[in-house]
């Protein structure tokens, strides 16, 4: 549907959020107005079936003489139940049709959102907290779309078509059924203000335990190793608790609502009734009519106590539409912002006193400056938290740093569209992240064109992981994660590498790349990465010496600031972290890692 793909999402964000639900129908309305209407035809066929039955009570029974219009008779009550059958069904699929549209449109345009948004975004947002707007309160607006606003809709029709109906009958009859109308949309409003503000906060407490969970299992092995299952399963229980607090003050309000319209609402019917009876005893009314009457009232009763609930249950709908709004309302990363767009680049890089700062006021990197020219090893050394993958990370712009400026080739950082220089960066993390696809899947994410399967093969063989690769029964095509091989730390560093080259990167991010290996298998990577490094600009986070010797410039980090910086011949004869590192990894033998000796080392 084109309207569909034209759809700017954006429009819902209204301050009316019943504005904004009218908008997200946008392309779906005429769907769901048919829908609406086919209610109203089939409302309209019950309410003739009772007029059906006063002909029948005052005109035919006591006729001998139209007994020939039995089978007629017969024949209208069953060709009524029909339509009625036939039009209900019809609304059913149209409204199912539309909401499944409009939700599908909404859960594809959060999803591509979310990827858009930037990582200070992500970093502040908890994941179980997205998966819950993704899913629980997408779902809230599927359910306001295909129940609750077609059944607020068949009920305006009911309620038109049978008072119409019986003010027909008579019109006192006709304006008593309707007295506690006003009543009961009063108090179906109050509890509607309770309600959502309960389910509000019921929602945010059923994200935090989807956070929890989500952390949980993501955290499994860390979990286990540190025999911490009894404190995850009292901070789980601890927050399941409380949802069930929450969710029994929803209940609460929910209970006290229904018994109270239905009090209102029978009292309504019982004294209708009899009002009805006395009139048709007193021969005002006929007794058709008063048949008639009970049947209508029911219908027109059986809306209003539904339209209570329906608000109270659209509110729900409405809360979870504010949630996902909120999603939508932030803005996306601008990934083309930017006119430096060059063909080619060579990899000059200059820090010129950059600071930065993840949150306001708690500078993470003070005046930081160096340069290298392309091609160049930059090496970087420093305890836990010094800020060297902070540093780096600024180049891809996932971060935008506070103070200074960046140059890459001689122009500021901030001149080249982020998407442009992610194209030209390449980063091969601490732990890889490998998504449950096929080997040969993840060699080529991100390389945007067809990779020949020789070309596959020659990036593995070169990453030194064909050769685990062939062992798997069924190679490049073997699934990784959870439904197919498992793969080592090792493994997996070596498929992101083989992944990097296919990239071809002109800046390469080399952040811990052997911190979780074993001797061997660092060495054969170390050998992996030396290759990769040839005629790219590089920098390397490493822990051991032996990785950052032969780099063009090290810098020693502390506190986010550079404290030492120069080759290794330069920095190996004076005082100072490097010389101290050095000094103990070649008196332990290399088998040390830095920042497990860092920690014990005085500037
Ligand atoms: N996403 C983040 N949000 C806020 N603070 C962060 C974030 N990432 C790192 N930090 C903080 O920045 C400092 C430097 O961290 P990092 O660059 O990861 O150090 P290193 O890579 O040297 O271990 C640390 O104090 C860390 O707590
Ligand atoms: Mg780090």
């Amino acid at each position: 549907m084109s309207s569909e793909n034209k759809f700017d999402m954006h429009t819902i964000l209204t301050k009316s959020r019943l504005v904004g639900l009218w908008r997200l129908l946008s392309g779906f309305r005429t769907l769901f107005l048919i829908a609406i209407l086919c209610l109203g035809l089939a409302a309209a066929g019950k309410t003739a079936t009772f007029y059906l039955i006063r002909f029948f009570i005052d005109d035919v029974l006591g006729d001998a003489g139209r007994s020939g219009l039995l089978p007629l008779i017969a024949l209208g009550f069953v060709g009524l139940a029909l339509a009625q059958g036939a039009f209900s069904f019809l609304s059913g699929r149209l409204a199912a049709q539309t909401s499944e549209g409009v939700i599908k449109r909404l859960r594809d345009f959060v999803y591509d959102h979310l990827q858009h948004l930037s990582f200070s975004y992500h970093d502040k947002t908890p994941t179980g907290e997205l998966i819950q707007r993704c899913t629980s309160d997408v779902d809230a607006i599927r359910r306001l779309f295909a129940m609750q606003a077609v059944a607020v809709g068949r009920i305006l029709f009911l309620f038109l078509i049978n008072f119409g109906a019986l003010l027909s009958l008579n019109v006192r009859l006709g304006l008593i059924s309707v007295v506690v109308i006003p009543f009961v949309l009063v108090i179906s409003y109050f509890f509607s203000k309770w309600i959502s503000r309960t389910y509000e906060a019921y929602q945010e407490q059923e994200a935090k335990l989807s956070t929890t969970l989500q952390e949980n299992l993501s955290g499994i092995r860390v979990v286990k190793a540190f025999g911490r299952w009894d404190f995850e399963k009292d901070k789980f229980e601890k927050e399941n608790a409380e949802k069930f607090e929450k969710g029994k003050k929803l209940v609460v309000a929910h209970g006290l609502f229904w018994p109270i319209t239905d009090l209102i609402c029978g009292g309504q019917m019982l004294v209708g009734y009899a009002l009805g009876a006395i009139m048709a005893m007193n021969g005002e009314i006929s007794l058709g009519t008063y048949l008639a009457y009970t049947g209508m009232v029911v219908q027109i009763i059986w809306p209003m106590r539904m339209l209570g609930r329906i608000i109270v249950n659209m509110a729900t709908g409405v809360v979870s539409f504010g949630r996902i709004a909120q999603v939508i309302k932030e803005k996306w990363e601008p990934l083309l912002e930017g006119g430096r767009r060059p063909e080619h680049l060579a990899g000059d890089i200059e820090f010129r006193n950059v600071s930065f700062e993840y949150d306001k006021d708690v500078p993470v990197l003070h005046d930081v400056s160096f340069r290298c020219r392309s091609g160049q090893i930059v090496a970087l050394l420093g305890r836990p938290g010094s800020g060297k993958t902070t540093l780096v990370n600024l180049l891809p712009r996932f971060y935008e740093y506070t103070g200074g400026d960046v140059l890459v080739d001689g122009v500021s950082l901030k001149d080249y569209p982020r998407h442009v220089l992610r194209r030209f960066i390449g980063i091969v993390e601490q732990e890889p992240f490998l998504f449950s696809r096929t080997i040969r899947d993840n060699i080529t994410y991100g390389v945007e064109r067809d990779v020949p399967d020789e070309e596959v093969v020659r990036a593995a063989r070169f990453a030194a992981v064909h050769d685990v690769i062939e062992t798997f029964s069924q190679g490049y095509q073997t699934m990784v994660g959870e439904k197919g091989v498992t793969l080592s730390g090792g493994q997996k560093q070596r498929i992101a590498i083989a992944r990097t080259l296919l990239k071809d990167p002109r800046i390469l991010i080399l952040d811990d790349s052997t911190s979780s290996v074993d001797m061997e298998t660092e060495m054969i990577i170390r050998e992996a990465l030396q290759k990769l490094m040839q005629s790219r600009t590089t920098f390397i986070i490493a822990h051991r010496i032996q990785s950052l010797m032969r780099a063009d410039l090290i810098l020693v980090m502390d506190q986010g600031r550079i404290v030492q910086s120069g080759t290794h011949r330069e920095l190996v004869d004076r005082e100072g972290f490097y010389k101290q590192i050095y000094d103990m990894q070649s008196q332990i033998g290399v088998d040390v890692d830095v920042e497990k000796d860092a920690r014990n080392v005085q500037l």
